[in-house]
């Protein structure tokens, strides 16, 4: 049976992403950070739906220290990683504290290294295996008031061509989707205002819905999908390109 950790589950694009890989036979390992509820939910309607794949939750906030061993202790075998979880931090840089530097970076570069570290010989094991970073078009292309955020999701791209050379020959595939401004939870704080300014400024003239981002996960998770590796898959709109 084949099997995905998601990390970040509970999360708009993150559950849309299980919503797809449940549907196309997977068995998953739902992270969350704090929104239990949602992944109870999920997995209610996934056992109803889904009767011969395995669901299971797990907990962790991916800034503590011994996050990575919790984790991966509860991963049994593993074909596949996709990291979906993470916020971001608003303001100018010289208002950036150390400290909130140390937790983006861990949250959305140190921890997923790690794991990719803790998870790489089972993923072997699976002979075709997928690993898939959630980054960002502020990773390609920077934004101001969120330099640092852009900085560690260009990080992500840069590890994602890097690790794919090291890992291709045992038919692991590494790669990026960068969201441009994705309806989901993250962009709650838009007033209508700034809304409508966005959305002028996006050549395709809105916002993406989270399912037109797993919709490309679950391509990239195909064994189809074996001859991409190493590439970002930009799915903004054609904002920022
Ligand atoms: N929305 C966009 O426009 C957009 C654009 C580009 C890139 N992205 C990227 O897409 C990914 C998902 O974002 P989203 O829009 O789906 O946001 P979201 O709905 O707010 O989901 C955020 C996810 O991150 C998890 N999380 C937060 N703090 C955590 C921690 N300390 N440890 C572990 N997990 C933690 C949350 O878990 P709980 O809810 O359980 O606490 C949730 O699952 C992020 O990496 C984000 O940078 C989003």
């Amino acid at each position: 049976m084949k099997a995905v950790l998601v990390t970040g589950s509970s999360g708009d694009i993150g559950s849309s992403i299980c919503q797809a890989l449940a549907a196309e036979g997977w068995s998953i390992y739902l992270h969350y950070h704090s929104n239990q509820q949602r992944i109870t939910d999920m997995m209610q309607e996934f056992q109803e739906r889904y009767p011969n794949q395995e669901f299971i939750p797990i907990k962790a906030d991916l800034v503590e220290e011994n996050a990575v061993e919790m984790l991966t202790s509860q991963l049994f075998s593993l074909n596949a990683v996709v990291f979906a979880h993470g916020t971001t931090e608003y303001g100018l840089l010289d208002a950036l504290t150390p400290e909130r530097m140390d937790y983006l970076w861990k949250m959305h570069v140190k921890t997923p290294i790690l794991i990719t570290q803790a998870t790489q010989s089972k993923i072997h094991k699976s002979n075709q295996g997928r690993i898939v970073f959630i980054s960002s078009v502020y990773g390609e292309m920077g934004s101001s008031n969120e330099v640092f955020y852009s900085t560690v999701k260009g990080a992500q791209l840069a590890f994602v061509k890097a690790y794919s050379k090291e890992v291709a020959s045992w038919g692991i595939t590494v790669n990026a989707v960068s969201p441009g401004a994705i309806k989901t939870h993250m962009n709650t704080h838009f007033s209508l205002n700034d809304l409508e300014e966005l959305e002028s400024d996006i050549p395709v003239g809105r916002l993406g819905e989270p399912s037109e981002i797993s919709f490309w996960v679950k391509q990239l998770l195909k064994p189809d999908s074996a001859y991409m590796t190493g590439q970002t898959l930009t799915v903004s709109g054609g904002w920022l390109k």
